[in-house]
């Protein structure tokens, strides 16, 4: 067995949950048994079920699955449903006072608003809209920092039965532009400024400079005064938010949808050039996020939720503006950092709100524990009950560390496996009924058929690794490719892969002997870094966009802290630059792709050859590149190599 599979599967020190966390959970381990049992017996039942249970039906569905277009799954299709009634209009009877959201921004002031003013912000943003021209079906971007008014935003929508697609505050105007055209948006919502870790960042100009780069449909820019700062408005599309609110009415009646109507547009990198716009549906993925968040994060009437994602991301969607609403819980939103003013904030902040449930990422984790190893120890963190982590496989170190240090041993942790595409936890632990093992995402969830199968779609024997496939359709699953259903089709039901019967997730991933999960990197060329996708093709066409550079490749190398690195090999158009030239080459152009893209997506190195390594017929060798990166002795096969002596150049950069 390869070593790195045998030493994740088998140092296999298992951690209950304590007696105390059991007895308050939700979901123990006879009511998982019972739950797997009922999802095994009759899986299209069994969601039937919860639809029914779980949600507020405008008009209820009669059939639950439909699958005579599949892979393209309806569910619950013949109901009505509205999103932001589910999350808000649903508590006013018995809990309107409740505290909905406790924000607290990057300068350390906090706001915290009730369900009951949070229902009537949205109502009133909701009219705005609809005074703009926003209607039903409408795609509108968003492109907020971490405030309540995103949350306010998104519901908005909902509401009255716009799509939204979020755009993640970190990404550049040329990604806004890129988005904006292809999900055909007819407004964006955005803020003068936001602020992060002290500085302020350009929202309102960098809408200004996306909406310069060529044509867009967009028509209107609605404005949210975060900040003091004026900006310059365009004179019939731009409108700041509380003049757009002038006169509007503080109820606003929620459209009644379908239930398979789209809830949201979300993009994601893929393994080509451009991002793919993933389609989420109204009722089934709502289900998802609310029943997670009671049997994932056990979420109960006392609990302070906090999801330290951006709403930007998949995490934001399903753990901040919706699950946790539709779960009625009072949660914490965060506008800043976690490293400012210094690597105490995180846990100032869990002193200050005494939030119950703490979920966060492994990148955040390794980066506080590197910066202040014993600061936790310094706060009272008395209040968490409950931890959990997503994006990335965690390693034991950091996992530890979290356990000890953060949740003083007595906190399970939810390592919990899901994708943009999956829609909420997949593969995680029903906290008071699975043991953890550090590293692992444990077992799937009630009522999802995660295998690890090959090609042909038998399941792998325990122990060996494989393809992590989902066999059966599930409600909060992706509907489509915005403007794209033949990549939807091959991206995830291959016809290569047991003839395309099943949804395959992208990532290799093996089970151990007792079935728990350990998911091993993707199988495409998308890498993950700091717990962002990004896609490798991406960043090589936003690399040859550039006058300075005729070919580029790019591959991850392994990160104590981000998980993974992004290295960029490239052939500069012109002469190959050394010592200081190189130097500002390299500056530049990872400049150059913070442009095109965003900060995220900038490389960590850049080496520069006059010919990337190549076969006779003209692939490139990725793999090499790979060992270069790392550093390591090249133990492959070189004969195949065009030109080999590339490899020295690269090398001697290290
Ligand atoms: C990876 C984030 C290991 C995986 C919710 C997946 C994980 C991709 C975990 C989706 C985890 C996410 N353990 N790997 N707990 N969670 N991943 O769409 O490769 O941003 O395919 O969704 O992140 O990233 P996305």
């Amino acid at each position: 067995m390869d070593e790195k599979i045998k030493s994740v599967t088998e140092d296999s020190k298992t951690y209950p949950p304590s007696e105390e966390f059991v007895r308050r959970a939700t979901i123990d381990a006879a009511r998982r048994k019972a739950l797997l049992a009922e999802a095994a017996e009759d899986h299209v039942g069994f969601w039937k079920k919860l639809a029914e249970d779980e949600l507020q039906w405008i008009q209820p569905f009669t059939q639950a699955l439909d699958d005579s277009q599949a892979p393209f799954f309806k569910w619950f299709a013949d109901g009505q449903i509205n999103a932001s009634a589910n999350c808000l209009d649903a508590h006013l009877a018995d809990n309107a006072d409740k505290t909905a959201i406790i924000a607290e921004y990057d300068d350390g002031s906090t706001r915290t608003l009730s369900y009951r003013q949070l229902h009537t912000a949205v109502c009133r943003f909701a009219n705005a809209l609809k005074k703009a021209g926003i209607g039903r079906g409408d795609r509108v971007l968003i492109y907020m920092p971490m405030v309540a008014e995103a949350v306010i935003a998104m519901q908005a929508c909902a509401r009255i039965g716009a799509v939204h697609s979020v755009v993640f505050g970190g990404f550049s105007a040329r990604s806004i532009h890129d988005r904006a055209v292809d999900a055909g948006a007819v407004a964006l919502i955005t803020a003068n400024q936001g602020k992060r870790g002290g500085k302020t960042i350009e929202l309102k100009k960098a809408v200004d400079e996306a909406l310069e780069l060529g044509e867009h449909p967009i028509k209107k820019v609605i404005v949210f005064k975060r900040t003091d700062e004026q900006v310059p408005m365009v004179d019939g599309r731009d409108i700041w938010w509380h003049d757009a609110e002038q006169g509007v009415s503080d109820s606003c009646d929620p459209e009644p949808m379908t239930a398979e109507d789209l809830l949201f547009i979300l993009y994601t990198s893929g393994s080509t050039g451009k991002p793919k716009g993933i389609q989420h549906a109204t009722a089934g993925y709502l289900l998802w996020a609310k029943l997670t968040c009671k049997w994932v994060f056990d979420i109960k009437p006392d609990d302070i939720f906090w999801c330290t994602a951006d709403v930007g991301w998949i995490t934001g969607h399903s753990y901040i503006c919706y699950g946790p609403l539709l779960a009625g819980a009072t949660q914490m939103i965060f506008e800043g950092v976690p490293t400012h003013p210094d690597a105490n904030r995180f846990w100032q902040m869990v002193a200050k709100h005494k939030p119950t449930i703490f979920y966060t990422a492994p990148t955040a984790i390794r980066t506080l524990a590197k910066l202040g190893h014993d600061l936790p120890g310094k706060h009272d963190l008395s209040s968490l009950r409950l931890l959990g982590t997503v994006g990335e496989p965690i390693n034991p170190e950091a996992w530890r560390w979290f356990y000890e240090q953060v949740g003083g041993g007595r906190c399970p942790i939810a390592d919990t496996w899901w994708q943009t595409e999956t829609g909420g936890a997949t593969i995680a632990p029903l906290p008071g009924a699975v043991d953890a093992k550090p590293g692992s995402c444990t077992m799937a969830m009630p009522g999802m058929d995660a295998a690890v199968i090959d090609e042909n779609g038998n399941e792998k024997p325990r122990g060996e690794p494989g393809i992590l496939a989902i066999r059966k359709p599930w409600p909060s699953m992706l509907r489509n490719i915005w403007g794209d259903p033949d990549r939807f089709r091959s991206t995830y039901f291959p016809a290569d892969i047991a003839d395309g019967k099943y949804y395959i997730a992208g990532d290799n991933a093996v089970q151990d002997k007792d079935g728990y999960f350990w998911i091993l990197g993707r199988l495409d060329d998308v890498l993950n870094v700091s717990g962002h996708r990004i896609g490798t093709m991406e960043v090589e066409s936003a690399l040859v966009a550039s006058p300075q550079v005729a070919e580029a490749a790019v591959i991850g190398r392994p990160d104590a802290t981000t998980g993974e690195a992004i290295v960029a090999f490239v052939v500069p158009q012109n002469e190959l630059p050394e010592g200081e030239a190189a130097q500002a080459m390299s500056a530049s152009l990872r400049d150059w792709v913070k442009k095109e893209i965003g900060a995220i997506a900038k490389p960590a190195e850049i080496r520069f050859g006059s010919n990337l390594p190549k076969t006779r017929s003209g692939k490139i060798m990725r793999r090499l590149l790979r060992t270069i990166a790392k550093g390591e002795e090249i133990t492959q096969d070189t004969t195949t190599l065009e030109n080999p002596q590339i490899l020295e150049q690269f090398k001697k950069q290290s």
